[in-house]
């Protein structure tokens, strides 16, 4: 029997598949053990329930792929004319076939499904262990994630009718383990120096303090301009994980005392998703939030902030990543550019879950959207300083679709800050927009390191920003911030005032940032060529002349960028 879905209506296709036992099933994704620092305990008690989300194929996702790199690449045609977002969904819906099939293969186990993305491209069902079990003919079990002490029910192989291979990309969390959370390890240390109060606006430009990175610092720094005319159609998203909640009395403290001169109503609105929560207690503010909320609001002035504050409360096996890119995709007007100082390790991720998600990002692209993530804060050894034997690459970095910030510290000039992650994918080849910088590189690099690393990777991070000392308010005090974490929401404001600018002279915002910052941008950023970025017992890659994995192609310089963009 092939294929008949294809041929018959979803009852005689019941009836058709009324012996579920004959069909021959194949193994869609498995792993031979998990990933480090995660242990078997035994297997799931049959009755637990689990809720699993179900990845329809895409019906012309190369299509998506192609319209993406025409409507971001500066010397194409349709540079900037994004998708709306019923053109992407077209791209993306699934064929109704392979809606039937699936559905059909549902419902002959007696299990419903719920469509849970704008194209429908993704379902959630829920059922038993042991239903799962003799379904998918997996062994779903406990497994510890050791530092943490989480637990999680999950397989290390599953299968699916072998018709269904062509209209299913994956089950889900099935093969994908990850921590409890994608935190990045913040280094905070209280402020105990004296905090030089600003007192007439411009002060204290082009004077940055010995021993904090400010606001002001980093606007002379990078050439930014003071302040852009107020746009309410283009707005930047910060999302934040884990309850971490953004400060909005802090942000005030922060105005007054660094920001002289501007608006005290300047404020972020808060959104939550999956049980997130908007608690404005001081004591329960968060650091991670409140960088992010101050080095957007507080940098990119007038250009208006949305915090996403996404609960503990999803099922969606990453972080809630997933819920959040869906959250967006859904929307008629997103944001023009999401930061996200949060990441994982590339491994934790089976590939076919990593895959979906750098879609959904590319998705985003098309819409007009850029999405970053900061590069995480284990050197090569990952989102986390841990052992290691070969290099460990994060993620989101490595998906092209996403551009990955990595850190810097000093200011004449700047360097690569040690910890700034960087390195190859082994998930995604090196994409076409970083090819000849990715070759340099190597030539560069010569056998060393030979081995710890994919040299056929995508390389990452694309580009950088300060990242050590970054002075924040918190408890109505003043905290350094030492992370990845940090350049992102910096190089947003940059991206998110230029696209205001952009808007105000009738064009397109940026989207999809890589084709343009390897092309036509690339002299518009300041190029870092020391430091290096140690880790797994090695001193790792170095920065150099031109792109590097630990600083990407440098750092921006606002003037350049805005003659690069066409301003
Ligand atoms: C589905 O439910 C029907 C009616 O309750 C039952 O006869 C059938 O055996 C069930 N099928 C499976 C695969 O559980
Ligand atoms: C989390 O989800 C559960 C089940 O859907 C619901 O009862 C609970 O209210 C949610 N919690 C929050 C904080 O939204
Ligand atoms: C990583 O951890 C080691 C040992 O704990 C420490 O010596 C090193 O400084 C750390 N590196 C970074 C980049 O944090
Ligand atoms: C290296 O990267 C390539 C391209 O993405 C991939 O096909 C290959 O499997 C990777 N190698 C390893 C050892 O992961
Ligand atoms: C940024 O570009 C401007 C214009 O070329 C230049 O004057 C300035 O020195 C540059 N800034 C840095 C930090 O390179």
């Amino acid at each position: 029997m092939l294929r008949p879905f294809c041929l018959l209506a979803a009852s005689l296709v019941s009836t058709a598949w009324s012996n579920p036992v004959l069909h021959g099933l194949q193994v869609l994704e498995h792993r031979d053990a998990p990933p480090r620092g995660f242990v078997h305990g035994g297997p799931a008690s049959p009755d637990t329930m689990l809720s699993l989300r179900l990845a329809l194929k895409q019906n012309n996702m190369d299509g998506l792929i192609e319209a993406l790199y025409d409507v971001s690449t500066p010397s194409s045609a349709k540079y900037g004319q994004h998708l709306s977002k019923y053109e992407v969904e077209e791209y993306v819906s699934p064929t109704s076939m392979t809606i039937a099939a699936v559905n059909a293969w549902l419902s002959e186990n007696n299990v419903t499904a719920t469509t849970i993305s704008p194209a429908g491209d993704w379902l959630a069902i829920t059922l038993p262990v042991s239903q799962a079990n003799s379904m998918l003919d997996a062994d779903f079990s406990v497994f510890t994630h050791q530092e943490s002490g989480h637990q999680s029910v999950r397989t290390l192989s599953y299968s699916i009718p072998s018709d269904l291979v062509s209209h299913l990309d994956l089950i889900h969390p099935t093969v994908t383990f990850t921590p409890p959370s994608a935190a990045l390890p913040l280094q905070v240390t209280k402020y105990t120096g004296t905090t030089k109060k600003a007192t007439s606006a411009n002060d204290p430009v082009g004077n940055c303090p010995d021993d904090y990175v400010d606001a002001d610092c980093i606007e002379t720094l990078y050439n930014m301009p003071d302040t852009v005319p107020a746009l309410s159609n283009n707005y930047i998203a910060v999302t934040g994980y884990n309850n971490y909640y953004a400060n909005e009395a802090d942000l005030d403290y922060f105005l007054q005392w660094l920001r002289y001169g501007y608006p005290d109503d300047l404020m972020f609105t808060v959104e939550t998703l999956d049980g997130g929560q908007n608690d404005q207690t001081e004591d329960d503010s968060g650091t991670e939030a409140n960088l992010d909320t101050q080095y957007t609001t507080g940098l990119a002035t007038y250009v208006p902030v949305t915090f996403l504050s996404v609960g503990q409360n999803n099922t969606d096996g990453v972080f809630g990543f997933l819920d959040v890119a869906n959250y967006f995709l859904d929307m008629e007007t997103p944001p023009s550019v999401i930061t996200t100082s949060y990441g994982s390790n590339e491994e934790y991720l089976s590939t076919n879950v990593a895959y979906a998600l750098c879609n959904a990002y590319a998705q985003l692209g098309a819409r007009g959207v850029s999405v970053l993530y900061s590069s995480g804060d284990g050197g090569v050894s990952g989102t986390q300083n841990q052992s290691c034997t070969t290099f460990v690459p994060s993620f989101p970095s490595g998906c092209p679709y996403v551009t990955s910030v990595g850190a810097t510290t000093d200011l004449q000039p700047e360097v690569a800050a040690s910890f700034s992650s960087g390195g190859f994918s082994n998930y995604w080849a090196t994409p076409s927009f970083q090819q000849s910088a990715v070759s340099n590189y190597l030539s560069y690099l010569g056998s060393t390191n030979a081995g710890l690393y994919n040299a056929s990777g995508r390389g990452f991070p694309d580009v950088s920003a300060q990242g050590v000392d970054i002075m924040i308010a918190q408890y109505q005090e003043f905290y350094l911030v030492d992370g990845t974490s940090c350049s992102s929401p910096i190089f947003a404001s940059v991206v998110g005032m230029l696209n205001n600018q952009l808007i105000s002279a009738g064009k397109s915002t940026l989207g999809w940032l890589n084709p343009f910052l390897y092309s036509t941008g690339a002299s518009a950023l300041t190029d870092i060529t020391s430091g290096n970025n140690p880790g797994c017992g090695t001193n790792s890659f170095s920065a150099t002349t031109g792109w590097d994995p630990v600083t990407g192609l440098g750092t921006p310089n606002y003037t350049l960028l805005y003659s690069a963009v066409g301003l």
